[in-house]
């Protein structure tokens, strides 16, 4: 168990930057998850940690040590990969026990290993199996065993499940929090899927082109992205942004201007706007309510799905032209064409600085 410390991380291919000075700090014992749009660095990045890929400039440190010029082998780590990458003609069992033999562990603590990875994982009934004689989980399962054995300080996964199918993927996701629970190892999971990143992790990194955009846990993420591209990659369905302007700036806030939403007073600090300044509003699908007549937005209906408990509206708010969403955890119809007041509790609504993309600081509310 260590932690681990990425310090003006950055890694060159020729003279493309790829990973353009990365600093995270991860806590011993940790579970952190990394998200990004493809090809942002997520796999470059864990590859340099494990010691696969070289660093360009910057520090890697485990613990005290500091590994940027290591090995592999010497960094005691274990990588878990999508494609499992386990030995086809070898048994469970030397699969798991193959990499402690090169070590030339004594014979009796690499079988008591094997033993305890096999039990933790529930693969004890396979070990004398090959590879091709698995399902697709107990091959992933076997790969994280393999992770298991070498008692490492931090664990890598690289997209681990996303060669399972969708009940498998949550089985096993299930299975990794409960590893991760009882090893206490510091963890360092890369994903597509939102919902293992918020589920699994105590802390997020979003990765956008080679650099973090913020580093949080799931809620600091979801309810205070410190950026644009945060706020609408983090959250399904997306954020929606509307266009606006500030209209006004006093002590307890701004007001804001914006086509189909009409005008709002938020408890914003300007930071460096001034009155006329573009700013984007957010607001999550989740975060409409419907409302009365006496609101001024309305929902311009394209079209609605139902899937029995809730319902997601596909359209726009009226007099703006930028596709929206609603999300409403009820079961409604509606039909094309109909225009549905809505409104958002002040709470819910996020601002933007349009030009930079940062996200304006919600002034603390007085009690
Ligand atoms: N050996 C290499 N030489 C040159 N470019 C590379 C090399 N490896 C990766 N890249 C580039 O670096 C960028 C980041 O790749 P990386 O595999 O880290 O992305 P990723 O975030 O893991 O994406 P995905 O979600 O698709 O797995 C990509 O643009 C990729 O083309
Ligand atoms: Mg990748």
């Amino acid at each position: 168990m260590a932690a681990l410390e990425l310090a003006g991380v950055t890694k060159d291919f020729g003279e493309t930057k790829i990973i353009k000075g990365v600093d995270l700090a991860i806590r011993d014992g940790e579970f952190v998850v990394f998200v990004g749009p493809s090809g942002c660095g997520k796999s470059t990045l864990l590859r340099m940690i494990s010691g696969l890929e070289t660093v360009s400039a910057g520090e890697i440190r485990i613990g005290a040590r500091d590994v940027a010029k290591l090995g592999p082998a010497e960094r005691k780590i274990a990588m878990v990969f999508q494609s499992y990458a386990l030995y086809p003609h070898m048994t469970v069992a030397k699969n798991l026990s193959f990499g402690l033999e090169n070590l030339r562990l004594p014979r009796s603590e690499i079988d008591a290993k094997v033993q305890e990875a096999a039990r933790i994982l529930a693969i004890e009934p396979y070990l004398e199996r090959r590879p091709k004689e698995l399902s697709g989980g107990q091959r992933q399962r076997v790969a994280i065993g393999r992770a298991i054995v070498r008692d490492p300080d931090v664990f890598l996964f690289d997209e681990p499940l996303s060669n399972l199918d969708a009940a498998l993927r949550v089985q096993t996701r299930a299975e990794i929090i409960q590893l991760h629970r009882r090893l206490k190892s510091t963890m360092v999971y890369v994903t597509h899927d939102q919902i293992e990143a918020m589920t699994m992790a105590d802390r997020i990194a979003v990765l956008n082109a080679g650099q973090v955009e913020q580093f949080g846990t799931p809620e600091e993420l979801f309810q205070r992205p410190a950026n644009r591209f945060v706020a609408t990659f983090i959250g399904s369905p997306r954020m929606n942004i509307f266009a606006g302007a500030i209209s006004a700036i006093d002590g307890t806030g701004l007001s804001v201007s914006a086509a189909g939403v009409g005008d709002l007073r938020l408890p914003y600090a300007p930071g460096a706007l001034a009155v006329g300044a573009a700013v984007d509003i957010g607001i999550r699908p989740q975060h409409f309510r419907l409302a009365g007549e006496d609101v001024a937005a309305r929902f311009l209906v394209d079209y609605a799905e139902s899937i029995g408990t809730e319902t997601y509206v596909y359209g726009k708010l009226d007099g703006t032209s930028a596709d929206a969403i609603l999300h409403l955890p009820e079961h409604r119809h509606f039909k094309s064409g109909d225009r549905v007041p809505v409104s958002t509790p002040n709470d819910f609504i996020h601002l933007f600085d349009q030009a930079t993309g940062k996200a304006l600081t919600r002034l603390e509310q007085a009690n």
